[in-house]
């Protein structure tokens, strides 16, 4: 049975043999049983230290230990960069894509949909659709570009990873920090759902500011798994991303034998359902800011180089107020999913596993329908049920892949088409 810990961002000290774990010293002459000390960071040393994150990982054989990398065939929907033509400044919209037709494993099943900044700046963020049928086995997979954050929309994950075992459903979320090996098991047989690649500063708890130290996700609700291990001699690839681009190397073990460690960078699950959503109960809705479950900053300060925003289940309330999302042209770059359920601002064309992207300054809003609806409804208390939605907001505008322009869906623009014209007095 999986055991978890508690907490964002905490120091955890987890074992999975008694005694690996050394006491008091991170870098022992001899550590326990012949474990190989190593230092995993997330931040550079010299961060503040309530930014510093690293971890220390006790193992059966150091990971420095592997043969040079070529590059990897497989996977060609998988960051292949962007399109180089000019964008045109069009919304764009994705149907879910349909069902794989081959045996595939969750890395081969990547696709690319947008992506901002070249990794190598440290600044960013990549939208990545994945859908899987087949386990990875004997094969692991590292990001040195970024962390991951999985978002299942259907079929559950389980995700080995070097600090631990993590089983994630849709509604549940993961992340995977930058550099922690994994592979990823398929315990419903397929899975598919969104990953969010972020390159820039680690995604972090927004700040509360006037709502207090209680309320949007809550620091206890994140579960980090208790060391786990796999003690495997025999080939294993392992492929990484590199610089936007794929390689591959075969080691004689599983890269997935870390016996202990310690520290506060680690992967972890949350539970969207645990999300403690806050709006308005008058008139009026905040703007979307309140529903940020991560942010990751960039030195701007509140431009946020990534934020995680989720539009869960909630009570709508306020009076005299037009209820969806109102329409909005904004300087920040929004890439939305689905989950489950349907979006407030759309009535139809925006289905679970679907994707949209509205960019720097793309007019958009809730479609004809939607309007109309909300224009003409009692404004009774009205609870917003069975949804899941999700936003990857950057300051960075996105640019989508090739493969995505040549899949978006051909009549977006028609969600605002027949708006009536307002009516002045006398015309
Ligand atoms: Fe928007």
């Amino acid at each position: 049975m999986t055991n978890y810990l508690s907490g964002f961002g905490n120091h955890f000290a987890t074992e999975a043999v008694a005694g690996a774990l050394p006491i008091g010293r991170n870098s022992p002459q001899r550590p326990a049983f012949g474990l190989y000390a190593e230092q995993l960071s997330g931040t550079a040393f010299t961060a503040p230290r309530h930014e510093n994150r690293r971890s220390w990982l006790y193992r059966l054989r150091p990971s420095a230990e592997h043969p040079p990398y070529t590059r990897y065939q497989g996977a060609e929907r998988f960051a292949p960069g962007t399109s180089p033509e000019p964008l045109a400044p069009n919304r764009l919209r994705w149907s879910p894509a349909p069902a794989l037709a081959e045996p595939t494993d969750l890395i081969d099943g990547i696709t690319t949909m947008l992506a901002n900044r070249d990794p190598a700046d440290l600044e960013g963020v990549a939208v990545h659709l994945y859908a899987a049928n087949r386990d990875m086995t004997n094969r692991a997979f590292v990001d040195a570009d970024g962390e991951l954050i999985f978002l299942p929309q259907s079929g559950r994950l389980t995700l080995l990873t070097e600090l631990g075992r993590i089983d994630v459903a849709p509604g549940e979320i993961a992340l995977i920090p930058r550099g922690v090996r994994f592979r990823a098991l398929l315990p419903d047989g397929a899975a598919r759902g969104y990953i969010a690649e972020n390159h820039g500063a680690l995604f972090r708890l927004p700040d509360l500011g006037p709502i207090g130290a209680n309320g949007l996700a809550n620091p206890r609700d994140f579960e980090t798994p208790v060391a786990w291990f796999e003690d495997v001699d025999a080939p294993f690839e392992l492929v990484q991303k590199s610089l936007g681009s794929l390689w591959t190397t075969t080691l004689d073990h599983s890269p997935l034998d870390v016996v202990a460690w310690h520290g506060n960078l680690s992967p972890w699950r949350y539970d969207l359902a645990r999300f403690n959503t806050i709006g308005s109960v008058s008139f009026d809705h905040p703007d979307p800011s309140i529903f940020t479950l991560l942010t990751s900053p960039s030195d701007v300060p509140g431009r946020a180089n990534a934020d995680l925003v989720i539009f869960p289940p909630r009570w709508m309330v306020a009076e005299d107020t037009f209820r969806p999302p109102w329409f909005h042209r904004n300087v920040m770059s929004e890439a939305m999913g689905l989950i489950t359920g349907a979006y407030d601002a759309k009535a139809d064309g925006f289905a679970p596993g679907g994707l949209s992207l509205h960019n720097l300054m793309a007019g958009h809003g809730p479609d004809v329908a939607s309007w109309r609806a909300a224009s003409e409804a009692d404004l009774q208390p009205r609870k917003i049920d069975g949804t899941m939605a999700f936003m990857v907001e950057s300051c960075w505008p996105y640019r989508p892949t090739a493969h995505a322009l040549e899949h978006a869906q051909p009549d977006y623009d028609a969600a605002w088409a027949g708006f009536p014209k307002a009516r002045l007095p006398g015309a």
